[in-house]
């Protein structure tokens, strides 16, 4: 498709389809994931400024800690002989906890003992799964009558009840500390979290958001922002276990980066040196994206590039999945071939060749966030780990991001001090 094709007609001609989304509007309220039409756009601009590298940039600090507290539970699990562990299991709770400090600047240690919040929000990812299998119960009043309706709602009610709190403690805060002068203090210290950002947000009309859409959107960053970047990592955790090469090559890249320097934790500016790791991850990007679908409602006719037309009323399911793997763009769409995005080698392909974050005026808004997590955390595992497939190959499994039936298993290997 052209990139002046589907993509970027206008996304109130053709806004998601909710057929799907809705189950998670009781969780996710009109968070930007949810939201259509004119509350979407506005919101859209009001949110733009938290995903700016300068608010980014700090977050590279707690990316480097959490991966470093997993590692340390790797290390000891290492020391008892488990070392056949579901990536999964491990990167979904890391990645919650760096994101539950971007978003709201709390620390549940939540890697090192139960959270109830994160327990939560674990919990409704999983259920959202069940319900959407189960298509008889699509209507909310039979779901609620079920065991797994009462726990839907219990746990969502858990999830507002901390969002709303930390929203009313910071409202609180902003009073007694003299309103922006709190903020722009801690804007000055570049210690903004996502809550802060939303809180300074303003329209053209000096118009702020409400309570109720600082939650949604705070409640959709913690899903949208965790699962997927738990995919994509696991993912290329995998492939790089399946080509030692490309795994040493990328180990050699990060042990060059940080020779000498101690400690060894990746800054913003190191994200621009780790061109082979950045190929690797997204030719895993390419071969298992964390979003494997995306639905369209087309709300008029629409025309494609080569003059087809799809008709008003259509609902398009675009395969993000089936484009990574067209074999006329892609030869040997099976093949994990990092080269495929070598900078250096001028691509003939259409920029919607490759779509892990959709494209067009809906495209993921917080795809910087999750690419550097994804380098700062694949960087640091590779210098302190190396990864080596399982006995068991794994099989694909999309859900709600495309995860491996019964878990990702992979074994990891500490690497001591001299062999790094
Ligand atoms: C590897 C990681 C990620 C992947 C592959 C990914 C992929 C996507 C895709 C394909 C969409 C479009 C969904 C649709 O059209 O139905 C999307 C939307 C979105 N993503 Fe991501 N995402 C990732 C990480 C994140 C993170 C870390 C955040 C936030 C912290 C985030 C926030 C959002 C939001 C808010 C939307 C809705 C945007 C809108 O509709 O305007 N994502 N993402």
């Amino acid at each position: 498709m052209a990139p002046d094709g589907l993509s970027l007609v206008s996304a109130t001609i053709i806004p998601k389809d909710m057929f799907f989304y809705n189950l998670l509007k009781p969780w996710l309220g009109d968070g930007l994931l949810l939201s259509a039409g004119d509350k979407w756009s506005h919101h859209c601009c009001l949110l733009t400024p938290a995903f700016h590298f300068e608010i980014l940039k700090p977050y590279v600090k707690i990316f480097n800690k959490s991966a470093g507290i997993m590692h340390a539970k790797w290390q000891c699990l290492a020391l008892e002989g488990s070392t056949h562990l579901d990536m999964f299991e491990h990167i979904s709770l890391m990645t919650l906890d760096s994101l539950q400090k971007c978003v709201f600047s709390f620390d549940s240690n939540c890697q090192e003992s139960p959270s109830e919040y994160i327990a939560a929000i674990l919990e409704l990812s999983a259920l959202v799964v069940k319900w959407q299998e189960q298509i008889f119960l699509h209507m909310d009043f039979l779901y609620n009558l079920t065991p797994n309706g009462w726990r839907f709602h219990r746990a969502c009610n858990l999830v507002h009840n901390f969002t709303d709190a930390v929203i009313q403690e910071r409202r609180r805060a902003l009073i007694s500390g003299g309103s922006h002068d709190f903020l722009k203090a801690k804007a000055k210290a570049k210690t903004l979290d996502f809550i802060d950002v939303l809180l300074l947000a303003k329209d053209e009309d000096g118009k702020q958001l409400s309570d109720e859409n600082i939650r949604a959107e705070a409640d959709t960053f913690m899903f949208e922002g965790h699962d997927t970047t738990a995919s994509g990592l696991s993912w290329v955790l995998y492939n790089l276990a399946k080509h030692p090469e490309y795994q040493e090559r990328c180990r050699q890249e990060v042990q060059e980066l940080l020779r000498d320097r101690e400690p060894q934790e990746i800054e913003w500016d190191d994200l621009a040196q780790l061109p082979f790791l950045t190929m690797c991850i997204k030719e895993s990007l390419r071969l298992h994206p964390s979003v494997t679908v995306i639905a369209r409602r087309c709300t008029q006719d629409v025309r494609l590039p080569d003059g087809r037309v799809i008709p008003k009323g259509s609902i398009c399911v675009i395969s993000i999945f089936g484009i990574h793997h067209n074999p006329s763009i892609w030869p040997d769409p099976e093949v994990y071939n990092p080269f495929r995005f070598d900078p250096e080698i001028p691509q003939k392909r259409s920029p919607l060749a490759f779509i892990p974050f959709s494209a067009g005026p809906r495209n993921c808004i917080g795809q910087t966030f999750a690419m550097t997590e994804m380098k700062v955390v694949l960087a640091l595992t590779l210098l302190r780990f190396r990864v080596l497939p399982d006995e068991e190959e794994p099989r694909r499994k999309p859900e709600l991001i495309l995860r491996a039936e019964g878990g990702l298993r992979l074994r990891v290997e500490p690497l001591s001090a001299g062999s790094r």
